[in-house]
């Protein structure tokens, strides 16, 4: 069974064809990134704007990256939330329009599920139940999978996601959005035990919290730049950013020396360490062997390797999609699809978006 899965919910136009739910036909994706880079975050109208100029062309790439005519596939499947409402309508009356014209069955898929599915993608011997860990832009959630269509959420963040405190941070420190992709870059040119920023437990949920730390991160820039007059974004990734400190009487204090890339990197561990200790804590309480990361920060290379290693020292397998499956794409909505449509869950053309719904409906 092949699906043609739309993805229009942020700022990535896509269309992909994936066969049974694992093989990736084609993948296309148009990222708004450059239009949005001069506003430094998503506008939603010009994101609208931007899917509808692009979604005809992005889905006739798909087609032609995988040799097939419309006729050929089975199904389509769309992202019809959470996600931003005139962005997630773009690819939702696209979709609409598409099955009726073909006469195919349509799926609505959320669009987290899609984020898991993508490691079905990626891991072809990957099936629940396992334990996951969604982190995105607007999601840090950890989810028990028991079967391809029934999630339970565990823990969740109470305000900020994990990819909005990587971009409000990267924003900051002067890194061009969007800035999870680019404070993984600095953080590897860093020391992350340079500095020790806070790491918020609660005394009876594993959920997270990261609008504290995201603040310390920026306390701590406002003031070293009033205490040595430097301003941080303007300055290179490891160039010190603390300076020697001269008392009046003409004694020398010395401040630790701290880089641009060491302020990435401590954050970039206090995020980590926070992330990867509730999602093993899940997993040992609920006898999980299996650990999936989904989402967006899932690409960040500290958080694999902690978690891998972590994992390993407890005998689970830990396992994320590739970076092009990890962001959003359509091939994942197509899997996941697939899995609905396999059961039978099909919808109407009267699906609208809808901006926020739970994973667990
Ligand atoms: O899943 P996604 O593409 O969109 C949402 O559904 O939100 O996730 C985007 C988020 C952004 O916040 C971006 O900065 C973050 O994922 N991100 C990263 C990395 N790559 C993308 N965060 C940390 N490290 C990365 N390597
Ligand atoms: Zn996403």
């Amino acid at each position: 069974m092949r699906l043609l899965g739309i993805e229009t919910s942020c700022d990535e136009t896509s269309a992909a064809i994936v066969e049974d739910g694992r093989k990736v036909l084609s993948n296309a994706i148009y990222t708004q990134i450059d239009t949005h880079k001069l506003y430094g975050g998503v506008v939603p109208e010009i994101a609208s704007r931007k899917h509808i100029e692009k979604i005809s062309a992005v889905v006739d790439q798909a087609f032609a990256d995988a040799g097939l005519a419309f006729h050929d596939i089975d199904g389509v499947a769309v992202t019809y939330g959470p996600g931003l409402v005139g962005a997630l309508l773009c690819g939702v009356s696209y979709a609409k329009s598409f099955a009726y014209a073909l006469k195919k069955p349509l799926v609505k898929v959320h669009h987290i599920k899609g984020h898991i599915a993508a490691n079905y993608l990626s891991h072809p011997e990957l099936e629940p139940p396992f334990l996951c860990l969604v982190v995105s832009g607007g999601h840090s959630h950890i989810i028990e999978v028991s079967d391809y269509n029934a999630y339970h959420i565990v823990a969740q963040t109470r305000d900020d996601a994990a990819g909005e405190a990587f971009d409000k941070v990267a924003r900051v420190i002067g890194l061009p959005y969007p800035g999870g992709s680019q404070m993984d870059r600095l953080a590897k040119r860093g020391d992350g035990t340079k500095l020790d920023f806070p790491r918020v437990h609660f005394p009876d949920s594993l959920d997270f919290s990261f609008s504290g730390l995201k603040t310390a991160v920026i306390n701590y820039i406002h003031r070293i730049e009033q205490r040595y007059d430097v301003k941080v974004s303007l300055l290179g990734d490891t160039d010190v950013i603390t300076r020697e400190m001269f008392e009046g009487n003409g004694v020398k204090q010395h401040a630790p020396l701290v880089t641009k890339a060491d302020l990435a990197a401590s954050f970039t561990r206090a995020v980590v360490d926070i992330l990867v200790e509730n999602t093993i804590k899940t997993a040992l309480e609920k006898n999980y062997r299996t650990i999936a990361l989904a989402g967006g920060v899932a690409c960040n290379s500290f958080l694999r390797d902690a978690m891998k290693q972590v994992g390993e020292q407890h005998g689970i397998s830990v396992c994320y999609p590739e970076p092009v499956f990890c962001t959003d794409n359509a091939a994942m909505i197509a899997s996941m699809g697939y899995y609905l449509l396999k059961s039978g869950e099909t919808c109407g053309l009267d699906l609208n978006a809808v901006p926020y719904i739970s994973i667990e409906k």
